[in-house]
């Protein structure tokens, strides 16, 4: 075959000034018309879209064979630059056109089972599995190359602040982050798995005790967990650790670290420090661990508002130790009928809410199904503690914190969203500080580390860790973007009184311990420094600066909710040799077989 043709110029780098070149462009052929004596095709590549111009002076076997060219083509033309009689002003190379002089294909294609342009809202399923067409769109290649450049800017940023990139293993011992482990059978060591990692955490605390000081990596993380629009069970963390810090050394590090990357990569200006929101107080205010403050809507106490109201639903909540918030959607009170509200509390049934008590103000006074309780003193309490005015919307949820924090600090941000008052041009940065050091959990019946079991308590809380546990907060940060959660760390035990004192409360046994973390139990022995770090959701961060809704956009080859991808197949099955192999039978449930 003839050598492939050299290309002097990205089909969407032309500009009028390119007027008069001559150019070689190599792309694919993204639409075709046939004028008569002119042929108009658009041809594509990684930078955009060209119009080339075959006209009948060309030698006609060449015109015959360019009018023969399909969607997909690939092709090389050889052409001049002119600018354009009528010029396209919703293309970036829309001045110009090239009058192709010769050209060749490289490949046909057959007709492709999804179109390769933006605004195909074809189902997502075929998009996943036909991705090697998927990521020839335009946004798809403008996201791919965004990404990289995020990955250009986080190295730079990290390696002039002296961060040292390492690369941690991948076929480890579990880590304990919390999720469901992937596990990798050993060969060699038969009736042995290994776990991909949750996170490199106990790796880059070692490098600590190793005297790294400071390091990053890029790293795979994988967990087994149920998957949403922002889960996926392989993703990436920009993560970090530092040496002799305190929680504010790490968060005043990336307070630098995401002004740079907004500015080099949106040129937008984001103010820092960033507001600092303890856990306690984002639960009381927004009812959530990440909340989005593009809206207000805040949750407002009505407790002792309704106490004595006479309306069982609030007074039975606060006896058995709940709690009665509300939310006042400002001016929505005629954009919710009675059956949009049912809607709006069947939303919150999955977060345990029995019901949503609903008042809205008119010019009447308050309407609502439960306006008979009001008399007019608890009225005019109730419009002053909600800043209420005609117009308004008032949402309650009474029953347990937890739940009445879940429900409403879902519906503030829902209902924003219905609202579109969430505009993701805007980038709200703030930090979630002072998180608990423990959860209580239901299931187990036991308190769980929040974070990980190796975060650091507040020193002023150390002396609670047995008697209160409820009541220890830890140094641990999240960073929030708009309500979603990009980023989390801590400052990390580095005591091995105290991470044994952890341990316990943890009810991890000693040998529980040395089986799973031994390793760093050991290395907190030979002289470890004050540590602390953090870890961002890359996907995640980019999602939010291309105002995307899904991870899955700004990841190549990402898994479907049943965590396949459909368009390898994997995950696969191996065949009888390699099971035998590594030692494993497999006994399929009866419904998978
Ligand atoms: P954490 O578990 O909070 O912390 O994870 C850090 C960040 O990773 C992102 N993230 C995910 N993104 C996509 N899909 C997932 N399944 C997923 N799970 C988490 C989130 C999250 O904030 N080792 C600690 C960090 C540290 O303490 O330094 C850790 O992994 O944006
Ligand atoms: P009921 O007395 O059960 O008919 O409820 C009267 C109103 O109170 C309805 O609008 C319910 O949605 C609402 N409601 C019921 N339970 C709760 C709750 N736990 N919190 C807030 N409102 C509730």
């Amino acid at each position: 075959m003839e050598k492939v043709w050299k290309r002097t110029d990205y089909c969407g780098d032309l500009r009028a000034s390119d007027a008069g070149r001559e150019v070689v462009l190599n792309g694919w052929v993204s639409k075709k018309r046939n004028l008569g004596g002119l042929i108009f095709c658009d041809l594509r590549d990684r930078a955009g879209i060209a119009q080339v111009v075959f006209n009948d002076e060309l030698e006609k076997s060449i015109f015959e064979a360019a009018d023969r060219l399909k969607s997909e083509y690939v092709v090389s033309v050889r052409g001049r630059v002119v600018e354009r009689e009528s010029k396209n002003p919703n293309l970036p190379t829309g001045d110009v056109e090239v009058i192709v002089e010769d050209f060749r294909i490289y490949s046909e294609a057959e007709t492709p089972p999804i179109y390769v342009k933006d605004d195909d809202n074809v189902d997502e399923n075929l998009r996943l599995k036909y991705r090697f067409l998927d990521l020839r769109k335009p946004k798809m290649q403008k996201n791919l190359l965004f990404r990289s450049k995020v990955a250009n800017c986080t190295r730079n940023f990290l390696a002039d602040e002296g961060f040292i990139e390492i690369e941690t293993p991948t076929l480890i011992k579990p880590t304990p982050e919390g999720a469901r482990d992937y596990v990798i059978p050993s060969r060699v060591n038969s009736g042995r798995f290994y776990a991909l990692p949750q996170s490199p955490q106990l790796f880059k605390q070692i490098l600590m005790v190793s005297g790294v000081d400071r390091y990053y990596q890029i790293a795979r993380c994988y967990r087994d967990e149920d998957l949403r629009a922002d889960r996926q069970p392989e993703f990436t963390q920009i993560d970090m650790e530092m040496s002799f810090v305190e929680p504010e050394d790490v968060m005043e590090v990336q307070e630098r670290f995401m002004k740079k990357l907004f500015k080099d990569m949106l040129d937008r200006d984001i103010q820092i420090p960033f507001m600092r929101i303890p856990f306690d107080e984002a639960m009381e205010r927004f009812g959530s661990d990440k909340p989005d403050t593009r809206v207000g809507f805040e949750l407002t106490e009505l407790a002792d508002i309704v106490a004595d109201l006479g309306f069982k639903v609030f007074s039975d909540a606060i006896e058995n130790g709940g709690r009665v918030k509300a939310i006042n959607i400002k001016g929505a009170a005629d954009k919710y009928s009675r059956k949009q509200i049912d809607k709006l509390q069947e939303s919150i049934k999955p977060y345990g809410a029995k019901g949503l008590a609903w008042l809205k103000m008119t010019e009447e006074g308050l309407t609502s199904p439960i306006a008979k309780f009001f008399d007019e003193e608890h009225a005019s309490k109730l419009i002053e503690r909600m800043n209420a005015e005609n117009g308004d919307l008032i949402l309650i949820v009474a029953d347990k914190a937890k739940v009445v924090f879940d429900s409403l600090g879902f519906l503030r941000r829902d209902i924003a969203g219905q609202l579109g008052l969430l505009d993701d041009e805007q980038f709200n940065f703030l930090w979630v500080t002072d998180f608990p050091m423990f959860e209580y959990s239901e299931e187990e019946g036991r308190f769980q580390a929040m974070h990980h079991p190796f975060t650091c308590p507040k020193d002023e809380d150390l002396d609670k860790i047995e008697s209160d546990p409820a009541n220890v907060k830890a140094k641990a940060y999240d960073i929030v973007l708009n309500g979603v959660e990009v980023g989390g760390g801590s400052i990390r035990i580095h005591d091995t009184k105290l991470q044994a004192r952890m341990l316990k409360a943890l009810g991890i046994t000693d040998e529980e311990a040395e089986e799973k973390f031994g390793f760093l139990l050991d290395a907190l022995k030979y002289g470890a420094p004050p540590h602390g770090g953090l870890a961002y959701g890359m996907d995640r961060l980019v999602m939010l600066m291309l105002g995307e809704s899904s991870i899955r956009e700004v990841i190549a080859f990402p898994k479907n909710q049943n965590a396949q991808c459909l368009m390898s197949g994997a995950p696969g099955k191996i065949d009888d040799v390699q099971l035998e192999e590594l030692s494993i039978d497999v006994v399929l449930n009866k419904q998978e077989e």
